[in-house]
């Protein structure tokens, strides 16, 4: 079974629809869909806006439902002249831009525990958005995708988080499923297309953030339709 999360309702409803035998759950306020997308099991949740109900959701799914892999798809800021408005940003690593133990010592963004600053995104699920990406003729670039709570809408803010971690793209919940998937050893993705700027134009996102939905949707159905992968 695939696990797909997205954290807002327009990011997994076209997925939704093209879902059979369907079966609704509701756990912890999270509503998760099972059925079958284009043949495959899968199950597909609306984990909400932000890091504590991403992992909420990602540790529910697991305990739950036990996927082979999680996805977290949906809208990011651009970090980089690189990715523009509609483009797709895939995640390689994932970091938290709003940790910081620093002053005890540690680098910016470390999770403690298990002490690491980037969590490792499958590399296998990555290449398969590359190739999915180039067919839908979506315009893509892979990296570190950065995460936190808070919508990024400053040039100072974007500009500290790209330099402090690498970073192509912010949003608020990919770092946090990443996390919990590590924790548990499940391989995860992070496929965000571009809604917005993150530098003062948080309108755009508001005018975009359908268009950046549509793009990552279409991304992800040729990923599952596709013999080739999983
Ligand atoms: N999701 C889409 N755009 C974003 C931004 N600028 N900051 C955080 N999350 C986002």
């Amino acid at each position: 079974m695939i696990g797909i999360i997205g954290a807002m309702e327009l990011e997994i409803a076209r997925l939704r629809e093209m879902m059979d035998e369907k079966k609704e759950e509701q756990i912890s306020g999270v509503r998760f869909t099972v059925g079958s997308l284009f043949g495959r099991p899968a199950v597909l949740a609306v984990c909400g806006i932000g890091k504590t109900f991403a992992a909420l959701c990602a540790q529910t799914m697991i305990l739950r439902y036990n996927p082979e892999m999680i996805i977290n798809v949906g809208v990011a800021g651009t970090l980089t002249d690189g990715l523009s408005i509609g483009d797709m940003a895939i995640g390689s690593f994932a970091v938290c831009h709003d940790m910081d133990t620093s002053p005890l010592g540690d680098p910016v963004g470390l999770i403690s525990g298990i002490n690491m600053v980037e969590i490792p995104l499958d590399g296998q699920m990555r290449e398969a958005f590359e190739e999915c990406c180039e067919k839908e003729g979506v315009r893509h670039l892979s990296g570190v995708i950065a995460s936190g709570d808070q919508f990024v809408d400053s040039g100072e803010r974007k500009a500290w988080i790209r330099n402090t971690f690498s970073a192509i793209a912010c949003e608020m919940e990919g770092q946090a499923i990443a996390q919990v998937c590590y924790v548990n050893r499940k391989p995860c993705a992070i496929l965000r297309s571009i809604s917005d700027s993150a530098d003062g134009t948080a309108l755009d996102y508001e005018r975009f953030k359908e268009l950046a939905a549509e793009h990552s949707t279409a991304v992800l159905a040729r990923f599952l339709r596709s013999e080739e992968y999983c």
